[in-house]
């Protein structure tokens, strides 16, 4: 069963997935194992990246934005929504029958200072806050009721030793901010598959923390229904036994779980680090590798970590329902510096997407 429906019956979503004896695509290749996603951005779900388009739909079966439906984006102002561009990102996915993803509802990162202010510019108080939050998913999540069937509800709300972040969400609300996130997601599209989704889940204690957050959640009812491993991953980190470790521990949740931004740095800076953290990341891409391409050695470490890590997510197929790539080409990735995906800047498939290919065993 993928997202409480048979396998078969979510693929019938996605048509065309081999083209006969047409090369192998990843889409075509997993088909019987799970859904492959790839982060999207403004210039590919409008259509008009001529280098992007063809990779996308050629290879993948889901779709996530990579900006467009965060608070900042959608909901800029109180009594502004801005919904053309998630509108026309919907509409691509349904014009090429993905799986269409929502990223992401409450973050501490890009979301604009009014949320948390009330009039006199100090902390606005529970209650309006709360409000405010009810009001900006029912109004999200509800426009897209039925047609988005997945969301990352809440994104990141753990330090890395597990502890809960002290966002302004947690010390304005309180630690049940992260349950009436989910209630509210859930009142607004009952058949939506709710993900909570973090980076470094791979670490041991902030996998606990999640864990322990989780089962806290469950105990209490709360419609949670996937884990999301975002995986920014490097070259070293994590280890095949960390991601299998984490994916096994997660998996006795009983939640589906799903692989929602994968890429792997190959930048020097890089390797010291597996933080989803901006300010991080661009530490570690300064006075990077060229940003142009790899070194042939560089190329075949690449494709060897995506080999064994897809071997991991192969191992774990059976609560493994979705592995989503962070961006189409090294050129549209967050850490362009750190050539992480598997087509290059020109779009050409780099030996890590053969190695992707052939990780698939058929
Ligand atoms: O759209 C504005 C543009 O108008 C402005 O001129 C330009 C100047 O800096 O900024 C543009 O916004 C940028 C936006 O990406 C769109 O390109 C933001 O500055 C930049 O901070 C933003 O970065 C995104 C980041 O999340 C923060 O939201 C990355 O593209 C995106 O890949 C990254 O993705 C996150 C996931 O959402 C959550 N997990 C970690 C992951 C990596 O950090």
């Amino acid at each position: 069963m993928l997202l409480g429906l048979p396998i078969a019956g979510l693929l019938t979503m996605t048509c065309c997935s081999t083209v006969p004896d047409g090369p192998p695509t990843l889409k075509g290749v997993y088909k019987k194992d799970f859904l492959i996603g790839v982060a999207v951005n403004q210039k590919q779900y409008s259509g008009e990246d001529a280098r992007g388009n063809p990779i996308i739909k050629a290879n993948f079966n889901s779709i996530s934005p990579e900006n467009i439906l965060k608070w900042e984006s959608v909901h800029p102002r109180p009594d502004t929504y801005l919904f053309e561009g998630p509108d026309q990102y919907v509409k691509f996915g349904e014009a090429n029958h993905m799986l269409i993803v929502g990223h992401t509802l409450v973050w501490h990162y890009q979301t604009p200072s009014w949320v948390f202010q009330g009039t006199n510019g100090q902390p606005v108080d529970r209650e309006t806050l709360l409000r405010r939050m009810h009001d900006h998913i029912q109004t999200v999540v509800g426009r897209y009721k039925g047609r988005i069937k997945v969301w990352d509800v809440v994104n990141e709300a753990l330090n890395d030793d597990g502890t809960l972040r002290q966002s302004p969400w947690m010390k304005i609300i309180g630690e049940d901010y992260i349950a009436k996130a989910f209630q509210y997601a859930h009142e607004a599209d009952p058949e939506a598959v709710l993900r909570y989704n973090d980076y470094a889940l791979e670490k041991e204690s902030k996998r606990k923390g999640a864990i322990a957050l989780l089962k806290k959640l469950q105990a209490q009812g709360v419609p949670v229904t996937a884990i999301g491993l975002q995986g920014h991953c490097n070259l070293i980190s994590p280890s095949v036994a960390q991601e299998d470790a984490a994916i096994a521990a997660l998996a006795k949740l009983k939640l589906q779980v799903m692989v929602t931004e994968l890429d792997i740095d190959c930048s020097r800076g890089g390797q010291r680090n597996t933080s989803a953290d901006i300010a991080a990341n661009a530490q570690a891409q300064r006075g990077n590798l060229s940003a142009e391409s790899l070194s042939d050695v560089l190329q075949q470490q690449l494709a060897r970590r995506y080999s064994d890590l897809f071997g991991v997510f192969l191992k774990h197929k059976d609560v493994v329902k979705l592995v989503t790539f962070w961006g189409v080409t090294d050129a549209d990735s967050w850490r362009a510096r750190g050539n992480p995906l598997l087509f290059d800047r020109h779009g050409q498939p780099k030996p890590a997407f053969d190695a992707v290919i052939r990780a698939a065993g058929r």
